[in-house]
């Protein structure tokens, strides 16, 4: 009997995995901005899917080859478009402030949206036929709505949003998740969860006028290109969103505030963190020559040193050599630019970062502050001085001297002095190394690696062909239903209808009191 039984389950467990090779899904990957660090994320995401077997199409916004399994619908040079057409007011400088910078944002998606919409890739898509069949779209939640209508277009797959960018203010209204703004900071504000009373002041109306702008304007814009590209029966895209049955975001709470999320919302910060990356030899023996450790400084991928100017990069130069017992690695778009190099400063125009931070021998990185490069460090335990310049930057980096692993110096305000303080600072305090070593052990601790479980969930959104047994039943009901406004109304009414029989009750006894006291 044992036997019989153990027999079925290895047939049964051989038919599926062979089933499982030979059944492929067809999965379309919309990812929706161009950034190298966000294709990175993404990357390692449609990679291990395209391993699982499954056949993929992805937009691209970076240079990549198709294969069997893997087609991309690549857009080129996005970015210099979109950064010819956005207007002059759109400047670094100008996004200090929360507002400023929310509009920023949003300004930017919709440019960006303008230009995707007219591009080569889009209509290539558009060119598949009706019926063929996506088993699964994934859509790069960031920006790029209006590409949800591809959702409605291939006869709504199932949906898994992703985002790289943290957790991305609109999830809230996708996924039905509690908003409370006296103590969950916007992202556009450097405020933490302990604000004072002009602070959640400040924050409400950052959160206000994030989701009255996105909702009101970028949304109603993303529709109308929805429409305009897929015709005018299709789904609105505010309610495709809300249709995902799956959001996986790039958040850890070992690195951020408490919030809490819907069973949907899923967790799966760093990621990237663990990737294969190859060390050239002139970085191991670099490594390794250097007196007391190396540090490693880079803007990551989309900010070059290069365009920091002239000052901004002999300053840094100067710190770097009047450090010699410490070796710097230093990622810049053109090094032939720079003097001549003392021994101690190795520039290069790619760095396998990742790699280079899970070296004994790192102790620092300096940084622009992105999400990416802070999961990074914080993953393999190296402290930090951010240098921010814009977006989400800030709070970054205002995280980070918070928690006690590193320092904040704005990239508009540093020179040599403070600069070489802020490294010193760190090199000399245990407490910076003690304090990273112990986010790292909870960042690492986890049940599983955050890219196994977002394919996982993925795989599992695929095999059931959806989960909406995840989502928030309140993204079907109106806002009436939802906050019992409804029966607020009906207990109104019957008050007021209460109200009327007493008073029709006392108005007829009235007069007879008036006409007995009169007579009295
Ligand atoms: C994989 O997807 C592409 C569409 O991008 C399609 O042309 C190809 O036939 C698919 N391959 C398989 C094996 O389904």
């Amino acid at each position: 009997m044992a036997f019989k039984m153990f027999a079925f389950c290895t047939v049964q467990l051989v038919l599926s995995v062979l089933f499982r090779t030979v059944a492929t899904d067809n999965i379309l990957f919309l990812q929706s901005l161009d950034s190298k660090s966000h294709h990175i994320w993404n990357k390692q995401i449609f990679d291990r899917l395209y391993e699982n077997g499954h056949n993929l199409t992805i937009i691209s916004f970076q240079e990549e080859t198709s294969i069997p399994g893997k087609t991309f619908l690549v857009v080129k040079d996005f970015m210099k478009k979109v950064m010819a057409e956005l207007s002059q007011d759109w400047d670094f400088s100008n996004l200090r402030s929360p507002l400023k910078n929310i509009k920023a944002m949003y300004d930017y998606y919709n440019t960006g949206s303008r230009i995707l919409a007219k591009d080569d890739t889009v209509h290539r898509l558009l060119a598949y036929p009706k019926t063929f069949k996506f088993d699964l779209v994934i859509h790069d939640l960031t920006m790029g709505q209006f590409l949800l209508g591809f959702v409605d277009y291939f006869d709504n797959p199932p949906l898994v949003s992703v985002s790289a960018f943290n957790i991305p203010p609109h999830v809230i209204t996708m996924a039905d998740a509690p908003l409370r703004t006296t103590h969950m900071p916007h992202y556009a504000s450097t405020y933490g969860p302990q604000m004072d009373f002009i602070e959640r002041v400040k924050n409400t109306l950052y959160w206000g006028f994030d989701i009255f702008y996105r909702n009101c304007v970028y949304l109603a814009n993303e529709d109308r290109r929805s429409k305009r590209l897929f015709g005018e029966q299709t789904a609105s895209v505010g309610h495709i969103e809300k249709r995902s049955d799956v959001i996986l975001v790039n958040s850890d709470f070992s690195m951020e505030h408490f919030r809490a999320l819907p069973p949907n919302v899923i967790p799966v910060g760093g990621l990237h963190v663990s990737r294969r990356e190859e060390v050239p030899p002139i970085i191991k023996q670099f490594i390794a020559r250097a007196i007391k450790g190396v540090i490693l400084l880079s803007f990551g991928t989309n900010i070059d040193s290069g365009m920091l100017g002239e000052q901004l990069n002999r300053d840094i130069f100067n710190v770097f050599r009047s450090m010699p017992d410490y070796g710097f690695i230093w990622k810049h778009g053109n090094p032939e630019k720079l003097d001549v190099f003392p021994a101690n400063v190795l520039p290069l125009k790619w760095v396998p970062q990742s790699a280079i931070l899970s070296n004994q021998r790192t102790k620092l990185l300096i940084s622009h502050g992105g999400l990416l490069s802070l999961q990074e460090a914080s993953w393999h335990g190296v402290p930090v001085v951010a240098l921010p310049l814009f977006v989400d930057q800030f709070s970054n980096a205002e995280k980070l001297v918070k928690a006690g692993v590193g320092l904040s110096l704005p990239l508009t305000e540093i020179n040599e002095t403070n600069l070489r303080e802020c490294i010193v600072r760190i090199l000399q305090e245990p407490s910076y190394y003690e304090k990273m070593k112990k986010r790292s052990y909870h960042f690492k601790g986890q049940p599983e690696h955050p890219l196994d479980r977002a394919i996982f969930w993925i795989e599992k959104v695929l095999e059931n062909k959806g989960l909406s047994y995840l989502r928030s039943p309140a993204l079907d009901m109106n806002v009436f239903q939802i906050y019992g406004l409804d029966m607020i109304g009906v207990v109104l009414l019957v008050a007021f209808c209460y109200y009327l029989l007493v008073r029709r009750h006392f108005g007829k006894k009235k007069p007879i009191q008036d006409k007995k006291s009169k007579k009295e």
